[in-house]
């Protein structure tokens, strides 16, 4: 039997295919490998949403370039969204030869053929489709999580926001069937999940390419229902297509929960049109009051881009301005990263590292400052937390989040994990709040 590595880089929709990749592996005769290292098959899922991301990639291999010729037997595969760039698997090849497997995005389900092929003609292969094909159902599926679950509702955008590369890696959006959906949400909690997280780039548009008239708000009423579960959340969602329709059907069911990621990207209405979002900074603040109208007590998240071509000072203070009025409880802030083949990366003005990273710094120190004075608010407050298992920082605690996504830190028994408890909230931080087990 042989082993298996998967290092997964960017966002939920990728940790939810890693996901799908152990699963497809693991019926194909694999099993998990104790540590990278020990792997005789080692994948990266990756991400090129910025610049970065890539980076990390190719520093990674440089790492298994090494531990490849240590072991001449090693499969690397290396596939996701970077790949899936047009002219992305020559440059790998030429600047990563170790690699022995190229996927794309759209054909994942592939993988175990390919592997397959790889170790039988002992050469190099790269497979990757150009286009999406209809979504494929029943794949397997080996869970990260205990009591909570990644559900994907729809594959893809179709929004073209300038800076993004989204679009043209993931495809065209293609919604899930809600019977599909419904089905492995209830096999989910058959199988002792409490939470799960719908997933989608744009989930506010989910069904519009559906035949039968079902939209968000008819799957998460249809979701609501499902007997056992007892969290929903969602993301992400598009400002534009946040309808008051959601927001009242939202508000009056019990499950979902009181947390919306709500990318704003900038507050400047110039630079919101040359981003194509859609909205403008008055709409956007509108949509905020009525959410925290309609669901008191609501936490509200953002996405935010710095240095967008053009981007002038007086743009930055109107993002410094709507971060101020709307106070966020938590913001993940981004330095624009020009994507080739986008319609920004080609746009007049752009600006230096050094204009972003003097923003990004202004930006986030303060945010970093309100998200405190909002923990803060919370000390005293006995609060529902999921335990998710031992804290990353601190393996002595347990940790886990509220129903508004706030991280707790706590003392308490292991078998806590996967349930959900009260805890008396006794201290905050920029990014977590500490408590106790609420007697
Ligand atoms: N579909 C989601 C949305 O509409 O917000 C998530 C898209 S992307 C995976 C997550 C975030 O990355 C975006 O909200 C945006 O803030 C950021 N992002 C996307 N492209 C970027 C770029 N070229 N440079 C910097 N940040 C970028
Ligand atoms: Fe990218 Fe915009 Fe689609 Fe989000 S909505 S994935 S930011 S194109
Ligand atoms: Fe996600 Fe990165 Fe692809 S953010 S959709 S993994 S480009």
């Amino acid at each position: 039997m042989k082993s298996y590595w998967i290092k997964v880089y960017g966002c939920q929709m990728n940790e939810r295919d890693g996901e799908i990749i152990a699963g497809l592996l693991e019926e194909a005769g694999y099993y998990k490998a104790p540590a990278m290292e020990e792997a005789d098959v080692i994948v990266l899922h990756t991400c090129c949403v910025r610049e970065k991301a890539e980076n990390k990639v190719y520093g990674r291999l440089g790492q298994l370039a090494r531990l490849k010729s240590k072991k001449p037997d090693l499969v690397i595969a290396v596939g996701g969204c970077m790949t899936q760039q047009p002219g992305a698997a020559e440059k790998m090849r030429e600047k990563a030869p170790h690699v022995d497997l190229i996927y794309g995005t759209h054909n994942l389900h592939e993988l175990p053929q390919l592997l397959k092929k790889v170790e039988e003609e002992r050469r190099p292969v790269a497979v990757i489709w150009e286009k999406e094909g209809p979504v494929v159902e029943g794949l397997p599926l080996r869970r990260a999580h205990g009591a909570k679950a990644l559900v994907t509702i729809s594959y893809g955008c179709n929004n073209f926001c300038t800076y993004c590369i989204v679009p043209y890696v993931r495809g065209r959006e293609r919604s899930r069937r809600p019977e599909d959906i419904i089905e492995e949400i209830k096999a989910l909690v058959a199988d002792g999940v409490l939470e799960v997280m719908l997933l989608g780039q744009n989930v506010n548009s989910y069904g519009k390419d559906l035949e039968d008239g079902v939209d968000f708000g008819n799957l998460l009423e249809r979701v609501n229902a499902i007997p056992g579960l007892q969290r929903i959340r969602y993301m992400t969602s598009h400002p534009r297509d946040f309808t008051l329709k959601l927001v009242e059907t939202i508000s009056r069911l019990d499950k979902v929960c009181e947390h919306v990621h709500l990318p704003v990207q900038a507050g400047s209405n110039r630079v919101l049109e040359l981003m194509n979002r859609g909205y403008t900074r008055e709409y956007y603040l509108e949509l905020v009051k009525t959410l925290r109208q309609y669901i008191p007590g609501i936490s509200i998240t953002t996405d935010l881009i710095v240095g967008f071509p053009g981007e002038t000072e007086d743009d930055f203070q109107d993002t410094l301005d709507l971060v101020e009025q709307v106070q966020f409880d938590n913001a993940f802030t981004f330095m624009f990263s020009p994507r080739k083949g986008t319609v920004a990366a080609t746009l007049p003005g752009q600006l230096p590292l050094e204009v972003k990273k003097e923003r990004l710094y202004r930006l986030m120190e303060v945010q970093n400052r309100i998200s405190r004075v909002k923990n803060e608010a919370l000390v005293g407050q006995e609060l529902e937390v999921l335990v998710e298992g031992p804290s990353e920082t601190d393996p002595e605690k347990l940790s886990g989040r509220t129903r508004t996504n706030k991280l707790v830190i706590f003392p308490g028994p292991e078998d806590l994990v996967g349930k959900l408890v009260k805890v008396k909230i006794t201290q905050a931080q920029t990014f977590l709040l500490k408590g106790e087990v609420a007697s």
